[in-house]
């Protein structure tokens, strides 16, 4: 039987994964789930962001996902809590942009994220790892995920925010590459190269479709043929998704939908 993998992000974020997945395995049915209702996670506790990240794997779990996308950095700076949890395997985003960047050969980069993803410092500590004269600075936002959430992909308050954040890392010391290190921002991505086309935008999406691409190649489970289709559910309003991924590009979706996420508990 063929099945689907799963997307989960807290908004309509993920959908930048969703678009480089259909590009690079075009034959995968897809289930997206993003929890608008509850945007942004970056701004919450590690332990609201574990609950409710739980209730989206259990929702993709029911629909019987042979694998699960964390398409959200902020998730991704605590997925090792989901390990052993689920029947089948969840991807994070931050380990795959980190291969990237290590590979890349940076020796000085920033990262704008949210809040909590800056707080949390899996990509510094995971870079450092590896590179260990590397230099990172931190950028994080407050608002940024949650304004393009509303779907104002080009507003003012948009403009005026990305500039502020791109103003404020020119500030720490000259850099080229700029990590879009929550997957809302490559959504306004063209707002970034008005301001500033001469800088380097990493969007860390198209480095875990490709790990998602190789861990299924390496499982025996990745769909060769035809073209799969796209499902996308939102505990929010289902018309920004339509809006997301018509913007993105992304074919064969049926109509968004407003779903009940069920709680978790432990
Ligand atoms: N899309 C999410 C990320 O990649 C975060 C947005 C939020 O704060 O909920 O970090």
């Amino acid at each position: 039987m063929k099945k689907p993998i799963g997307v989960i992000d807290s908004g309509i974020g993920g959908l930048t994964i969703v678009a480089s997945m259909q590009k690079l395995m075009p034959g995968e049915d897809i289930i997206y789930l993003g929890d608008s209702k509850n945007v942004p996670y970056g701004n919450k506790s590690e332990e609201d962001i574990y609950l409710l990240t739980m209730a989206m794997l259990k929702f993709v779990e029911e629909r019987e996902v042979k694998l699960a996308a964390i398409a959200c950095n902020t998730i991704s700076t605590i997925h090792k809590r989901f390990n052993g949890k689920l029947p089948f395997p969840v991807v994070d985003i931050v380990t795959p942009t980190v291969d990237h960047i290590d590979k890349m050969g940076a020796e000085r980069l920033a990262i704008l994220a949210t809040e909590f993803t800056v707080k949390m410092g899996s990509y510094e500590r995971m870079l450092r790892e590896r590179r260990p004269g590397i230099e990172v600075f931190n950028e994080g936002s407050r608002d940024l995920a949650t304004l393009i959430d509303r779907g104002e992909f080009d507003s003012q308050a948009t403009y005026d925010i990305v500039k502020h954040h791109l103003n404020s890392i020119k500030g720490k010391g000259e850099v080229y590459n700029i990590v879009l290190a929550c997957t809302h921002y490559p959504i306004v991505e063209e707002i970034f190269l008005d301001i500033d086309p001469s800088l380097n935008y990493i969007n860390p999406g198209f480095q875990q479709a490709k790990a998602i691409r190789a861990q299924l190649h390496d499982m025996e489970l990745l769909q060769r043929d035809g073209l799969g289709s796209v499902e996308i559910y939102t505990s929010g309003e289902a018309g920004i998704y339509r809006k997301a991924a018509e913007k993105l590009g992304i074919k064969r979706m049926s109509e968004p939908k407003t779903v009940a996420i069920k709680e978790y508990t432990e």
